[in-house]
């Protein structure tokens, strides 16, 4: 299930009025009329709360759920079924530009491309729903990245598992693998899904027949070697105006910013492939989140860029570790009528300005059983402990993981020092929380 078609936490909603929200409270920041409308796609509380405290004007566009909680806080609302763009689209475009909005900003990867088709008429720029597809489809993705010189590995779309088997005959092939040497793997996925639904890393033929038909066509990939990192950008008139670095301790589990002395180290380097990109996207304005992998040569391949926030609450860690809010760091950067001026002021400098290291820790049941949450002092004792979002479990049987995106819920650390503070999330690895 996607994020912005889950109904809210039962927190959000309980007692409906939230009585630390500024609208409640009366203290919201007052708008400046002569700045741009914007459009806020898909339900996220953290970025309502970052838009109150901020001087644009903004709607939630968001399903009707929402309706009954953003009307008892004073939260202007547009009710849209993001379920699927349809002819329908026009009309949420056509609500939005009547009602005076300039932009639309997408919060989540189902709004990518409701967030292009709306911004292509707000702008009147119609390749900009183009734009936002090359944004959701990874084979498409990957070919224009391609086609910029960006560096991404083997690929192809498959249509069936023969499809597969001379993909990976043909990778192994190109590996100069001789009879009885270990093939390398390959990865498949599905073309448009985010949080690893549909992937798989596929080692062997058993591996092939296990993929049930309805998850083809699917996209094939050679196997990227290297460190593996993602970047949260924020780009302004085509340049880059904040880039972060986050450094994943384990992929899924858990990710700190700033990185490391090593990892940052690669940030010209990095900094270059930004540019690159934005270049072979042509793209002006907007967040990006885009995934590499550095091989210890110096290396870079592309693994994939996405036009929203992260999933892994690395907008929190980037609010925490700076001080500044990345949803209104998007909300400015988004604005037709912000101005450069506005826009550099806004930003702190990278890694010099942070106040600390700050990451979290998703966590995951290790047991097939469970009865009650535990927090273990190792965490909560630990002088980096900040705050954490599990809840008591509902259900006895822990579900299989399929995908990363179903943690239980995050803890999150700061600190002084990124060793300590990395060492710390790879411990929790070895925790108990649900026991
Ligand atoms: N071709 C590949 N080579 C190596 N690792 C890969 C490859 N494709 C995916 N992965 C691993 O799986 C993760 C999820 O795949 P990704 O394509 O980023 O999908 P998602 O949309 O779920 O983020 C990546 O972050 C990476 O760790
Ligand atoms: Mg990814």
């Amino acid at each position: 299930m996607s994020k912005e078609t889950q109904a809210p936490t039962t927190e959000v909603v309980s007692g409906w009025t939230d009585p630390t929200l500024d609208s409640v409270r009366g203290t919201e920041t007052p708008k400046d009329p002569n700045k741009g409308y914007i459009a806020l796609l898909g339900w996220s509380f953290n970025a309502i709360k970052a838009a109150q405290k901020f001087d644009r004007r903004y709607v939630v566009v968001a399903p009707d759920w929402a309706a009954d909680f953003c009307q008892a806080n004073n939260i202007p609302f547009i009710p849209w079924d993001f379920a699927r763009l349809n002819d329908r689209s026009m009309e949420i475009a056509q609500r939005l530009k009547d009602d005076g909005v300039d932009v639309a900003i997408p919060l989540f990867e189902e709004t990518v491309e409701w967030s292009g088709a709306i911004n292509s008429v707000l702008m009147d720029k119609p390749r900009m729903y183009g734009q936002s597809i090359l944004f959701r489809d990874k084979a498409l993705m990957k070919r224009r990245a391609q086609l910029g010189g960006i560096r991404v590995g083997i690929f192809e779309e498959a249509y069936e598992k023969d499809d597969i088997i001379r993909f990976m005959k043909r990778v192994n092939q190109t590996l100069l693998k001789l009879d009885g040497d270990p093939d390398d793997p390959i990865h498949v996925k599905a073309f448009d899904k985010a949080g690893c639904l549909g992937h798989r890393m596929i080692r062997d033929i058993e591996d092939i027949d296990k993929i049930p038909e309805e998850e083809y066509p699917l996209l094939m990939e050679s196997h990227l070697d290297g460190w593996e990192f993602a970047v949260e950008a924020w780009i302004h008139d085509g340049e880059i105006k904040f880039l972060n670095i986050s450094e994943y301790v384990t992929l899924g589990y858990s990710v700190f910013v700033p990185a490391t002395k090593e990892l940052e180290s690669w940030r010209d380097a990095i900094t270059k492939q930004i540019e690159k990109l934005i270049k072979t996207f042509d793209i002006k304005f907007g967040q990006i989140h885009p995934e590499y992998f550095v091989t210890s040569d110096g290396e870079m391949y592309f693994g994939e860029v996405a036009y929203r926030p992260p999933g892994f609450k690395a907008f929190e860690l980037i609010e925490r570790a700076y001080g500044f809010s990345p949803y209104q760091a998007s909300m400015l950067v988004f604005d037709p009528k912000s101005t450069k001026e506005e826009v550099d002021a806004f930003f702190p400098r990278e890694v010099e300005d942070a106040k600390c290291y700050a990451g979290c820790f998703g966590v995951y049941p290790r047991r097939r059983v469970v009865s009650k949450l535990e927090m273990p002092k190792e965490t909560t004792e630990h002088p980096y402990f900040e705050s954490h979002e599990l809840v008591a479990p509902t259900e006895e049987t822990v579900p299989d993981r399929s995908a990363f995106g179903t943690h239980w819920g995050l803890l999150f650390f700061a600190g002084d020092d990124p060793i300590k503070l990395r060492d710390l999330l790879k411990a929790q690895e070895e925790l108990d929380f649900y026991v």
